[in-house]
């Protein structure tokens, strides 16, 4: 099963991505993630990266094309991939579907998560993320279990991530909207589009989502 998940920043796709390829078993790949390693690790691309991400603007389509090219071309893909914050733009759905055709990998369903964006806000300047494993908390929507420890890994060390400031939050999610509605409509004339409420607890957000995969077998 091959896969899109949607939506715009602080959407939670982060969050569901989680749940999804722990219980289907899909190789996750964020570009936004990627450009975070690369970015630590001051690759060419993590460097040509962070001149876009630290303003909350998107990072060129060729260099996000390429990235995702050669990540769906790794053999773990081969038993299914979620796609987590690609394609954005339309440039991008249409280098994936030369992509996907090219190695036989065809998308089967987008998963558009749907916040109002006036929540999102909130939802971002409360996030923190633990720095061993990656997982993602809220401190008011989403603590962890016990307060300190990380559920998944039990690691005691979180972050903020650089672009949650304010001020970037407000252009990331300006450039976002401004992008979202005609790449919904791209997969909506595809008839690959399905949208789950994203503003409801955690847990029945998966349960839409299990609902929409468990049918397209
Ligand atoms: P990326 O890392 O993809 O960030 P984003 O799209 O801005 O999305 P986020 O990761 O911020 O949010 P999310 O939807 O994953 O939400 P989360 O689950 O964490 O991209 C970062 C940057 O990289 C971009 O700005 C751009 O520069 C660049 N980039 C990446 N991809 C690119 C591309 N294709 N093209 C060009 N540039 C690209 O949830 C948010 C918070 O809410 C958390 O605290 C969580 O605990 C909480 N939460 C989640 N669900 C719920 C719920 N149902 N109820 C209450 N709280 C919830
Ligand atoms: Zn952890």
């Amino acid at each position: 099963m091959n896969l899109i998940l949607m939506g715009l920043p602080g959407a939670g796709k982060g969050t569901q991505a989680e749940k999804i390829v722990d219980a289907y078993h899909l190789a996750h790949i964020s570009t936004g993630d990627m450009f975070r390693e690369a970015m630590a690790e001051e690759t060419k691309v993590g460097l040509e990266a962070k001149k876009y991400m630290d303003n909350g603007n998107l990072v060129p389509d060729e260099v996000t094309s390429a990235l995702v090219k050669e990540r769906l071309q790794k053999p773990d893909t081969n038993v299914g991939y979620m796609l987590d914050g690609f394609p954005r733009t339309i440039a991008q759905a249409e280098a994936l579907e030369t992509i996907a055709s090219e190695l036989q990998k065809p998308v089967d369903a987008v998963i558009n998560i749907d916040v109002d964006p006036a929540v999102l806000v909130d939802r971002l300047s409360g996030r923190f993320i633990c720095r061993t494993c990656g997982a993602t908390y809220h401190k008011l929507y989403n603590k962890p279990k016990v307060e300190g420890t990380c559920d998944r890994c039990g690691g005691h060390d979180f972050y903020q991530r650089e672009d949650d400031k304010p001020e970037t939050v407000k252009n990331r999610l300006a450039v976002n909207i401004k992008m979202n509605t005609p790449l919904l409509d791209f997969y909506r004339g595809k008839g690959l589009l399905y949208t789950v409420n994203g503003e409801q607890d955690i847990d029945l957000v998966f349960d839409e989502i299990k609902l929409i995969l468990s049918k397209l077998n």
